[in-house]
């Protein structure tokens, strides 16, 4: 049996049985999907459960935002073929990490390499005076260094900072990244970016240094290897940042606020606190390649996909899966007519979430520019003029374009909510519609709630922060009588309802 045969048996079988009950309450996040974050991220459960009641195994699924690639591990864990489409370089990435992850045994060898090129000269830049000890944490104030940390097994040991740490650290003050490409920011209050905004910012010189030595010695690990990690450096960059919060007042001890700092984490935005700490970059690297690897102990179904290098060898059979860079409108052309038999997908939505700008200091480490100019969304930051209209305007193209390519069995399903009763504009022509095929191909069947994961940090957690999306199901209005029995399991998931949903609860009017 070939590696990984008896995990996919498995893995089918306890999906198979998944109980229609799981779509609307999803788990957290685990093994691959828990490894790097990605700004609304969605749970597996719906997208998986869709998949397979709307698709036959070697049908072709599509989705045209990517984001995290959540769509593409579960059709291809079904034995679906794929093709995927995402604007974001860093989405482009995760999604063939998820489809195509390197071998266990690869990746532990990298890791070695890597180890043994770069992790002492790293350790180094975090000396204490006796030349052992290696720092994990300072915790600075502003540009005062307050305290040294020393944390080894859970045990923390802070330490008055000396002329030794003081200096070690004034030794790096200058030093400017080589290997990143400078970052370009746009002038967004709500992300806390500005176009003066630069890489020394966001970190001191000594992460810059170290950053750049773990860059090459990626750069000289097997290629098959390195696009892992990449992504090892990005998930765990965000730590590396003076972006990491100190918090404090954590807890009551005595009925007083404890007066313990805690390490923060860095989550959403370029936020730049006060008081935040400096974390020991091997530290973060190693961590997340660690997450990697156990992610991968046990060997990963999809370690052996067939990924095209062209959308045709996809839709002949050839391969099973095709990931394309750039905007989906343009990629879209590439397919064939009615040659897709479920196209599901999360666009964005809302004008909380400009997935380009936000992935911006990402996509600087891995030293690609996106094209921010095609990027569908809504952003506060004027000099990109992404308003509600020019979003509306290109999510209506975006959906007549995209009915061309669905089969006349086949689904759209769209995962959106949204407070703003404008941005349901969208959809208007397909929930008012006295359906008319030269007028609407698609028709508007009903839709399911697909709650957001628990687990998920990046989700809007503020109060009145929405919970839910919808999950809006399209056919196509030539469609056979055969789908009735498709829309008939779909309507035994709990708030499964053939109506439009009630905009009035859930848009506040603007
Ligand atoms: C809501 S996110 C998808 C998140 C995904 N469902 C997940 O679970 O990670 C929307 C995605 O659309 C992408 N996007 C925006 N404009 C695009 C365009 N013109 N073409 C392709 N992708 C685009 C963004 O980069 C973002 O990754």
């Amino acid at each position: 049996m070939p590696p990984g045969t008896q995990q996919c048996f498995d893995f089918l079988r306890e999906r198979s049985e998944m109980a229609t009950t799981a779509v609307a309450a999803p788990s957290g996040y685990t093994g691959l999907y828990a490894f790097h974050k990605y700004w609304g991220k969605k749970p597996h459960e719906p997208i998986a459960f869709a998949i397979e009641q709307l698709t036959q195994e070697g049908q072709v699924v599509l989705d045209p935002f990517l984001g995290s690639g959540t769509a593409a591990r579960e059709a291809l864990l079904r034995s679906r073929a794929f093709v995927g489409f995402d604007i974001n370089p860093v989405a482009v990435e995760l999604s063939h990490l998820l489809i195509k992850p390197p071998s266990n045994n690869l990746l532990r060898e990298a890791i070695k390499q890597i180890e043994h090129c770069v992790k002492e000269i790293i350790l180094d830049s975090y000396a204490l005076e006796d030349n052992e000890t290696k720092a994990t944490h300072y915790l600075w104030d502003g540009d005062t260094l307050k305290s040294v940390w020393v944390v080894n097994h859970r045990k923390r040991t802070e330490l008055q900072p000396t002329a030794h740490d003081l200096a070690l650290s004034a030794s790096f003050a200058g030093y400017k990244s080589t290997r990143v490409r400078p970052p370009r920011f746009f002038t967004n209050a709500r992300i806390n970016a500005a176009p003066g905004l630069t890489l020394s910012d966001l970190m001191t010189g000594r992460a810059q240094r170290n950053l750049d030595l773990l860059i090459d010695a990626i750069r000289r690990c097997p290629d098959e290897v390195q696009h892992a990690l990449n992504l090892c450096l990005t998930a765990a960059s965000g730590q590396m940042t003076k972006m990491v919060f100190a918090v404090t007042g954590r807890g009551k001890t005595n009925g007083e606020k404890s007066s313990k700092i805690e390490v923060g984490s860095w989550v959403i935005g370029y936020w730049r606190p006060q008081l935040h700490f400096e974390v020991n970059v091997w530290n973060c690297f190693e961590r997340r390649l660690k997450k990697l690897a156990s992610a991968l102990k046990a060997g990963d179904p999809l370690s052996s996909t067939l990924l095209a290098s062209d959308i045709s060898e996809v839709i002949t059979g050839k391969s099973t899966a095709y990931i394309g860079r750039g905007d989906c409108r343009s990629l879209l052309k590439s397919i064939p007519d009615s040659s897709v038999h479920l196209v599901i997908t999360d666009p964005p939505h809302s004008d909380r979430v400009p997935y380009l700008e936000l992935s911006e200091f990402w996509n600087s480490l891995l030293g690609v520019e996106p094209d921010f100019s095609a990027e569908i969304v809504i952003s506060n930051a004027r000099e990109r003029s992404k308003s509600v209209k020019s979003y509306i305007e290109a999510m209506r193209g975006f959906l007549r374009d995209v009915t061309r390519v669905i089969h006349p069995e086949g689904f759209l399903v769209v995962l959106f909510n949204s407070r703003k009763k404008k941005e349901w504009d969208i959809f208007r022509p397909w929930f008012d519609a006295p359906h008319s095929e030269d007028k609407e191909p698609l028709r508007y069947v009903g839709h399911f709630p697909c709650t957001y994961s628990a687990g998920s940090v990046v989700q809007d957690n503020r109060k009145g922060g929405l919970k839910s999306d919808h999950a809006l199901v399209f056919d196509r209005i030539d469609k056979p009588s055969s789908n009735e029995r498709h829309l008939s399991i779909l309507s035994r998931i709990p708030g499964w309802s053939s109506q439009p949903p009630s905009l009035s609860t859930e848009a506040d009017g603007k």
